[in-house]
C-alpha cells in the first residue's frame, strides 16, 4: 500500500480533513439555503483532500472535476477516451515540472524518489495518479450526498447518531453496505475453473462482481434491505475484496466519519429542499449517485 493511504497517514491528516469540512460548511452557512450540496460540499471536500495528498494544485479543480466526471459518467467510448487523454496530458506536465524542481505531495515524492532515479517509468506514475484522482473524487462525493439522503430518510437513527459519537463508525459502515455505490467496480478474470453457486466459471472467463448483491445477501446480513446503523456491518464488500480492494478505503472512511456528523451538528435542521421522489438518480457510469441535491435549513423563505 502507498504510505499516503495507510491508517497511520490518514489518521495524521484527520485535523486537516476536519478543517476543510468546516471551511465548506462556513461558506454554506454564509450563503444560506437552498443550495446544491453536491457542488457546495460533497464534491469539493474530497477533491481538496485528494489534491493535497497527491500534490495536485487545487486551483485546477474545475478542469479535473469536469474531466473526471466526463470519464466516470461518459456517454460514449469517444468521450471516455478524450477525457483520459486530457488527464494524461495534465499529469505528464505536472510530473515533468516535479522532475525539474521537487514538487508537493505523493506525486512530488514518487517523481523524486522513483521516476528521477529510473526505478519507475513516468507513464506508470501518470496512470496511478490519474486513477487516484478520479477514484478520490466521485466515490466519496457520492457517498456523502447519498449518505445525507439516507440519514434524513431515517430520522430516528439520525437522532441516535447525533447523540452518540460511538455510532459514527458503525453508521458509516452501514451506509457503505446499504448504498454500495461502486456496485460494479469489481472485475475479475478466472485463473482456473471454479464453481460458484452451482455454475462453473471457466478459466479465462471475465466476471463483474456486484457488490450491492453481495451486500444485500440475506445469508450474510439479516433483513438486508433494512438500513440499520446498529447491525455491525463491518464485513461488507463495498470496497471490494482481496489484493485489489479499494486503496483509498481508509481515506474514504475518515472523510465520511468527519463530514457527515459535522454537517448534521453544524446545520441541525438541514433538510431536503426537494421531494425525495423527485430526485434524479444517475442512469449510467460506474459510481451510483445523484448529480444535484438541493438542501436547505432555517425558516422557510
Ligand atoms: C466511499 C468511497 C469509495 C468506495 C465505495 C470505493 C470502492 C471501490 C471498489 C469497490 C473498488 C474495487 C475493488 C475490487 O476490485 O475488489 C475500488 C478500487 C479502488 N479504489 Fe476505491 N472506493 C472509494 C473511495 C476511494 C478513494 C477515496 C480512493 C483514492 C483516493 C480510491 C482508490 C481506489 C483505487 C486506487 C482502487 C483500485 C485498487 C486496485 O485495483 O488495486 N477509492 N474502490
Amino acid at each position: 500500500m502507498l504510505a499516503e493511504f495507510s491508517v497511520r497517514s490518514i489518521n495524521a491528516i484527520r485535523p486537516d480533513i476536519a478543517a476543510i469540512v468546516d471551511e465548506h460548511i462556513d461558506e454554506m452557512l454564509a450563503r444560506g439555503g437552498p443550495l446544491d450540496l453536491v457542488q457546495a460540499f460533497s464534491l469539493p471536500v474530497p477533491s481538496r483532500v485528494i489534491c493535497e495528498i497527491l500534490g495536485v494544485p487545487y486551483s485546477d479543480h474545475t478542469f479535473f472535476q469536469e474531466t473526471s466526471q466526463n470519464l466516470v459518467q461518459a456517454e460514449s467510448p469517444e468521450q471516455a477516451i478524450e477525457s483520459v487523454g486530457l488527464l494524461i496530458a495534465y499529469f505528464d506536465e505536472l510530473i515533468s515540472a516535479c522532475l525539474k524542481q521537487p514538487g508537493a505531495g505523493m506525486i512530488g515524492r514518487i517523481a523524486t524518489e522513483h521516476v528521477a532515479t529510473d526505478r519507475l517509468a513516468k507513464h506508470e506514475l501518470i496512470m496511478n495518479a490519474l486513477m487516484l484522482l478520479i477514484a478520490g473524487h466521485e466515490t466519496t462525493a457520492s457517498m456523502i450526498t447519498l449518505g445525507v439522503i439516507t440519514l434524513l430518510a431515517h430520522p430516528e437513527q439520525l437522532a441516535e447518531l447525533r447523540g452518540d459519537e460511538a455510532l459514527v463508525g458503525p453508521a458509516v459502515e452501514e451506509l457503505l453496505r446499504y448504498l454500495s455505490i461502486a456496485d460494479i467496480a469489481g472485475t475479475r478474470v478466472a485463473v482456473a475453473d471454479v464453481e460458484v453457486g452451482g455454475i462453473t466459471v471457466k478459466r479465462g472467463d471475465s466476471l463483474v462482481v456486484s457488490h450491492s448483491l453481495a451486500n444485500r445477501d440475506p445469508s450474510a446480513f439479516t433483513d438486508p434491505d433494512t438500513f440499520d446503523i446498529a447491525r455491525g456491518s463491518r464485513h461488507h464488500l463495498a470496497f471490494g475484496y482481496g489484493v485489489h480492494q479499494c486503496l483509498g478505503q481508509n481515506l474514504a472512511r475518515a472523510e465520511l466519519q468527519i463530514a457527515l456528523p459535522a454537517l448534521f451538528s453544524r446545520i441541525p435542521d438541514l433538510r431536503l429542499a426537494v421531494d425525495r421522489s423527485d430526485l434524479v438518480l444517475r442512469d449510467g457510469g460506474t459510481v451510483q449517485g445523484v448529480n444535484e441535491l438541493l438542501i436547505t435549513w432555517g425558516a422557510e423563505a
